[in-house]
């Protein structure tokens, strides 16, 4: 099984090495290419890959290649996503999965035309205990849904004299934390309520300007070096170009309200949902259990029913392929993501609610 899906990566920064170790453990990784070819070469020897390319064109015209793995920057998920496409092969993609709506549906579009399988990055559809409460919710044990309220922050950029990357930059990385960490929330949204219909959304920037780019390193390698005071910092500073910190209000399809807020300042990562016949709150810190409380009761833990599953976040993309299926996330997912992104972007430039578009 795991020889028949032959991948190809592109992209070979901080969270590649994450994508590496999960081709590696499900299928036949066989090539890799990103825009230096230094930093794919140094992923292919941590890694054990077998071939490095020169540049994406020249992976995508390798025929030992069925399925493409994309984790560049957000910009380049477009345009490399239609190549892969148009070279015959399956297409996994990180999140967000474009810039905006337009990109996203070009893509899911161009892939249901040739047939082609598609996957979006969704880890959060693998903690077992949001899992369980997926189940629930949908077997309807607490009954009605009543408000979905999350919050997904990472304070990386909370020191204003972290450095301008591409993730601050419009043009490479579209909107601020709302496309790299809100997305994860909006996609549990839809995944555990139902489609989102209305949002209300503003977006903040709290440190306008930042230390501009000196090195090239890697997301996580710069992370390690501005926390252990290695990295060099200019005087010269350049603007920040998208939010910091986003909020959302949400009015799902179903009746259902909801909240989120994401930060690139602040560190919290909770979800809760309210029912008719009780509330579940969930923490990815501590024990990370699933908690539960009807009227008047303490919170308690949800028992889990089945030992936790090891999937990555390839499984669900890899047996879509095999089994020939597209059981979500597929770029469908990723398409009705980004819409609600857009929504929430007009909402934020015209201070009122706006319709998710289809
Ligand atoms: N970091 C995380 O914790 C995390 C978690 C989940 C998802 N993601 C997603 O994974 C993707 C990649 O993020 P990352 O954190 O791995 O980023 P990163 O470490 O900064 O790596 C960026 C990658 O994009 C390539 N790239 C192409 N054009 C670029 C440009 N103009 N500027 C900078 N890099 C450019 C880089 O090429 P070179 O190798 O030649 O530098 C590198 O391979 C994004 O979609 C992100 O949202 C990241």
């Amino acid at each position: 099984m795991k020889d028949i899906v032959r991948i190809g990566m592109i992209g070979a920064g901080h969270i590649a090495h994450a994508h590496a170790e999960a081709w590696q453990k499900e299928a036949t990784l066989t090539a890799v290419a990103s825009r230096r070819i230094e930093s794919a070469r140094s992923l292919a020897e941590r890694h054990g890959i077998p071939h490095v390319c020169r540049d994406a064109n020249e992976l995508l015209n390798r025929d030992d290649i069925d399925a493409v793995g994309i984790a560049t920057t957000h910009r380049l998920h477009h345009p490399i996503a239609l190549a892969a496409l148009a070279a015959g092969k399956s297409v996994f993609c990180e999140k967000p999965l474009a810039l905006d709506g337009s990109q996203a549906r070009e893509m899911w579009a161009d892939a249901r035309r040739r047939a082609a399988k598609t996957g979006v990055q969704s880890g959060i559809r693998l903690f077992p205990a949001l899992r369980l409460l997926s189940r629930l919710l949908r077997e309807g044990r607490a009954g009605k849904i009543h408000a979905f309220d999350a919050h997904w922050s990472f304070d990386w950029a909370r020191d204003p004299r972290f450095p301008l990357t591409w993730r601050f930059k419009r043009a490479e990385a579209g909107t601020g934390t709302l496309g790299d960490l809100g997305v994860y929330m909006i996609d549990a949204a839809r995944w555990l309520v139902g489609e989102i219909g209305q949002v209300n959304a503003e977006l903040a920037v709290y440190i306008p300007r930042r230390p501009l780019l000196t090195s090239g390193e890697h997301f996580g390698e710069l992370r390690r070096l501005h926390r252990e005071g290695e990295l060099d910092i200019p005087l010269e500073t350049g603007w920040v170009e998208n939010d910091d910190v986003c909020q959302l209000l949400l009015r799902f399809e179903n009746g259902a309200r909801g909240s989120i807020r994401a930060s690139r300042l602040h560190q919290e990562h909770s979800i809760r949902v309210d029912c008719e016949r009780s509330s579940y709150r969930w923490h990815m810190t501590g024990d990370r259990r699933l908690m539960e409380r009807s009227t008047e009761a303490e919170y308690t833990p949800v028992e889990m029913p089945e030992p936790p599953c090891d999937d990555t976040i390839v499984t669900n993309f890899l047996h879509n392929i095999r089994r020939d299926e597209d059981e979500p996330p597929t770029f469908r997912d990723g398409l009705a993501a980004q819409l609600v992104i857009d929504a929430a972007v007009r909402s934020h430039e015209t201070g009122s609610w706006v319709d998710v578009g289809c």
